[in-house]
């Protein structure tokens, strides 16, 4: 099967196609040929090292796994013996690994569902990084009805599936973005969208909750904008790796940060909110799988609006 691996941690041009051999699913494992996937910043994070806490992780001297990827979308095409909850033929999307790949194998019990009927497989690989990572710390955030939400960095991947899950959720949405996003973050469902470029989102004591998904806030500007018994929840702040997510109290303020855990049923949940017509897929680009390495190339630059998709098929 082609496969793009990556033998290496460097620039986007480890990246290499190659011909490799097919795996074969074990007793809980299905295959699922690949149809769809995407570069995240999660992907270029892990093809540089970048932090050196990736190597700890994914390998000390070379990604461990050989092939990148988490998003997809595709069609069961094997189950292992064991297997109850998919059967070959099946569409699938979901978070996985080694999806840069034409079939990959995956374990019955991890965060897939069956694919939204009325997607393709394009749209589908754009939901499940984006939005089961933003449905996780939205959660974790306590998110309410009536809530006013802020969600700061929202035309990521994270972001633009955050923005129309808070309003799934009857939540007041504010969007902080740049100039060129402003019309693309109002049409996911934004009540207001601030340009960073040209406003300070911060206004003291005003939201209950507030989501960071980029790198550039103030913790303490954010803390302040907080009303008093306010969430401010991060996708950035990652202390160690622990898989358990860390909380502490500023005052009655909750802080949470940590690794989303995605389960099973968070994919079914998601799926049920794009066929409720409450989630749509945001798509920036899409590369042919021979093309990742410039995927990854723009990619990097840190400003793609939602999803850039590979497309395998
Ligand atoms: N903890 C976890 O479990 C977890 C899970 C998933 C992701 N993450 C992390 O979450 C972060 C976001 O991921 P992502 O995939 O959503 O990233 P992404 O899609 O690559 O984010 C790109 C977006 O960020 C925006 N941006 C850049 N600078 C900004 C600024 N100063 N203010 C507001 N927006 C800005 C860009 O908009 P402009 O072009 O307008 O600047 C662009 O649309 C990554 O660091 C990722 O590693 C953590």
């Amino acid at each position: 099967m082609r496969a793009i691996v990556c033998l290496r941690y460097g620039p986007p041009n480890v990246l290499q196609l190659k011909e490799v051999d097919k795996p074969t699913p074990k007793d809980d494992q299905i295959l699922v040929r690949v149809f769809a996937t995407t570069v995240t910043s999660g992907d270029v994070r892990q093809r540089k090292a970048d932090p050196f806490l990736v190597r700890l992780i994914f390998g000390l001297f070379r990604p461990r796994k050989g092939i990148l990827g988490s998003d997809l979308a595709g069609e069961v095409v094997a189950v292992g013996k064991e297997v109850r909850r998919f059967k070959p033929g099946d569409q699938v999307f979901g978070l996985g690994v080694r999806t840069y790949a034409e079939y990959t194998c995956l374990r019955e019990k991890g965060p897939r569902a069956l694919k939204p009927a009325n997607m393709t497989f394009e749209e589908a690989a754009a939901i499940p990084w984006g939005a089961a990572c933003s449905l996780y710390f939205l959660r974790r955030g306590g998110i309410r009805a009536g809530q006013k939400v802020l969600v700061y960095g929202a035309s990521g991947s994270l972001g633009t599936a955050a923005v129309q899950l808070a309003k799934s959720f009857g939540a007041e949405v504010t969007g902080v973005c740049s100039s060129a996003n402003l019309e693309l973050v109002k049409s996911l469902g934004a009540d207001k969208v601030i340009d960073y470029t040209k406003e300070d989102f911060a206004v003291p004591a005003t939201y209950d909750l507030i989501y960071h998904t980029v790198g550039k806030i103030s913790f303490s500007r954010g803390l302040k904008s907080l009303k008093e018994s306010g969430a401010y929840v991060s996708a950035l702040l990652l202390t160690s790796r622990l898989r358990r997510p860390w909380a502490w109290v500023a005052g009655r303020k909750k802080v949470f940060g940590g690794i989303a855990k995605v389960k099973p049923e968070d994919m079914v949940f998601l799926k049920e909110l794009v066929e409720a017509g409450k989630l749509k897929a945001v798509i920036d680009r899409r590369y042919p799988l021979e093309q990742i390495a410039e995927a990854h190339g723009y990619v990097e630059g840190g400003h793609k609006k939602g999803n850039v998709v590979i497309t395998l098929a």
